[in-house]
């Protein structure tokens, strides 16, 4: 297995960050979904607490997979995939590459400005971008909220265009993301 991608298969870096990171993200999009709805108690803030630094847990290890992205070639799609099949899968991972970063920076944003500091499993704080101000966090706790929707609808879109290709097209598609 090669570290680095190669012109028709993702190395095992790529890989792991990608199912590495989906695996947190599915688990912090359940984990959001469930402790907004919870009456306010003990288990609510412990879930908050763990959510927000999952969350900037995300938001660091997407940072490392863009620089490894930019510094590794991608693979190409085979020929047998009609060109607008090609175009909507770039667009789809690039608008999967903006919300990986859009939802952790508007999760940090929302929490700045409610006026709960981000703890990264007690290891340090990270610094408020805004004071307290309850205009800002209801526009930011939207904005967190429908990402989030938004996100669930692409990551089913493509996992579904994942899948089509396995079984429809019997290609490789799928099993060049596993090792
Ligand atoms: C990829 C990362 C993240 C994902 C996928 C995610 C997803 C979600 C979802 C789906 C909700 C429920 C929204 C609702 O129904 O109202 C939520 C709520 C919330 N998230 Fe995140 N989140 C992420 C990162 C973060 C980060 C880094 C923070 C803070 C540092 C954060 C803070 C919050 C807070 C405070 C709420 C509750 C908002 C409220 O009570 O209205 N999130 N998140
Ligand atoms: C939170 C969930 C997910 C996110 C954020 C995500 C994100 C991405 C991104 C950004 C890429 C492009 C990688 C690159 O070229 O840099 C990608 C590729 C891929 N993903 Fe996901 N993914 C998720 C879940 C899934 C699931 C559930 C499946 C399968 C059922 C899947 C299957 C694939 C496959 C097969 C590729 C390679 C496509 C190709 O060869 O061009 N992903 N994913």
């Amino acid at each position: 297995m090669k570290i680095k991608n190669s012109n028709d298969k993702y190395g095992i870096i790529a890989i792991s960050f990608h199912w590495l990171i989906a695996l947190l993200i599915i688990g912090l999009l359940a984990i959001g979904i469930y402790m907004v709805n919870l009456p306010i108690g003990l288990q609510k803030v412990e879930l908050y607490g763990l959510h927000k630094e999952f969350g900037i847990l995300v938001l660091m290890l997407v940072a490392l997979r863009i620089a490894w992205r930019l510094s590794n070639i991608v693979p190409f799609l085979p020929p047998h995939i009609p060109s607008w099949q090609k175009l909507a899968a770039r667009t789809v991972h690039f608008l999967l590459y903006v919300l990986m970063l859009a939802m952790p920076i508007t999760g940090w944003m929302l929490s700045s400005a409610a006026g709960f500091p981000v703890s990264f499993f007690g290891l340090f704080i990270l610094p408020d971008i805004f004071s307290p101000n309850e205009n800002l966090r209801f526009l930011f706790a939207e904005t967190h909220k429908w990402l989030g929707y938004g996100f669930i609808a692409l990551i089913g879109v493509h996992a579904a265009a994942a899948f089509y290709h396995y079984f429809i097209y019997r290609d490789n598609i799928l099993r060049r993301m596993f090792p």
